[in-house]
């Protein structure tokens, strides 16, 4: 068997503040094979971001990587130097984030930025750069007389179809992208995902997608990992999240999205708010909110349980204990 792409293994991240350590990112293992559309949903402030930084290594203080390993074509990326790290950051893989307006520097032309990067990272000629950066910009449905324009000029979709082609000029294995599409209206939003989903098919790169809104990735990802208070709570195949989710927290989550084909259906939602994760509750940590919770979820945690090929955190999943009650 070949190895995954990514392995993120026991990887946890705290922030180190005064007031105490805030574990965001606790114990979390994930995998994402080559060329495969990961999506990553979860409520805000579980975590999703701080994940997605700590696989980047773009963490900065008060946040660090306390445990764990982040092992990306067989290198682990917590133990790489800044020196090293700057040989596969944006050649073996890229970052997308939530808003092109902060990422993008606004006093210079989408062209003088893509320079940056490629002059940054390789050997290219000044004529060279100019077809790569006129090529991404086209993959994306963006015309390249943009090159010259500055981000203020271009509209929110076309901002965000830039930082996309900037994160294909090496044309990674890697794509991770936090919230690409939020700051877009509806439609918007399903044609940058179709273009994503486009791209993603022609030149095989794997896409790590965070997002808050579990209907925009159904149609895309091919794996869905649900996070709750900075934990994994279910990893499962996308269709098999939507048809038979596990976790408690997954059928709210699912409640509280309108779905884009079924019938229409009142929105319930999820009551209440996850918790403060300076103070995480003692058990498991929905529980206060679960409308299944038993004596037991006060008492311990529920760790990933494997079930019919999903990973899911609660007692509801638990394997009945095997081999007890053994000859003395
Ligand atoms: N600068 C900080 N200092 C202390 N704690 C922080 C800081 N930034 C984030 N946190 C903690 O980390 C948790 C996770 O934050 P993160 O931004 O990763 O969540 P998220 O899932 O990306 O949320 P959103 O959907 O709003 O983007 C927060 O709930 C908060 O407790
Ligand atoms: S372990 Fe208990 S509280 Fe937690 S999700 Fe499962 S049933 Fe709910
Ligand atoms: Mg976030």
């Amino acid at each position: 068997m070949t190895s995954p792409l990514l392995e993120v293994g026991g990887l946890c991240v705290d922030y180190l503040t005064e007031a105490g350590n805030v574990r965001a990112v606790d114990h979390v293992d994930l995998s994402v094979e080559a060329g495969e559309f990961l999506a990553i949903v979860g409520e805000s402030g579980c975590g999703k971001s701080t994940l997605l930084f700590a696989i980047a290594k773009l963490l900065s203080p008060p946040a660090e990587i306390t445990a764990g390993s982040v092992v990306f074509k067989g290198r682990d990326m917590v133990r790489l130097t800044e020196g090293e790290l700057r040989h596969v950051r944006w050649r073996d893989y890229s970052v997308v984030m939530q808003s092109a307006m902060n990422a993008l520097n606004p006093m210079k032309s989408i062209e003088a930025q893509f320079t940056d990067a490629m002059r940054a990272h390789s050997e290219m000629t000044t004529a060279e750069m100019g077809d790569r950066s006129a090529e991404v910009l086209k993959l994306v449905g963006v015309d390249p007389v943009h090159l010259r324009s500055y981000p203020h000029q271009l509209s929110g979709g076309m901002r965000q179809r830039a930082m996309i082609a900037m994160a294909l000029l090496f044309t990674p294995d890697l794509v991770i992208m936090d919230e690409p599409t939020s700051a877009l209206d509806v439609v918007a939003q399903r044609s940058l995902m179709s273009q994503i989903k486009e791209l993603q098919q022609r030149f095989g790169f794997a896409v790590i997608f965070v997002t808050h809104d579990m209907s925009l990735v159904s149609h895309y990802s091919e794996r869905l990992a649900v996070m709750y208070a900075g934990q994994v709570a279910e990893v499962a195949a996308t269709r098999s999240l939507f048809e038979k989710p596990l976790h408690p927290y997954s059928v709210g989550l699912l409640d509280a999205f309108p779905s884009i084909r079924g019938p229409r259906r009142p929105l319930t939602g999820i009551p209440g708010s996850p918790p403060d994760l300076a103070r995480p509750p003692v058990g498991c940590r929905f529980q206060p909110r679960c409308p299944k919770a038993m004596a037991e979820c006060l008492l311990r945690q529920p760790d990933l349980y494997t079930v019919d090929g999903s990973r899911v955190r609660c007692f509801l999943h638990e394997p009945a204990e095997v081999g007890t009650g053994a000859a003395e």
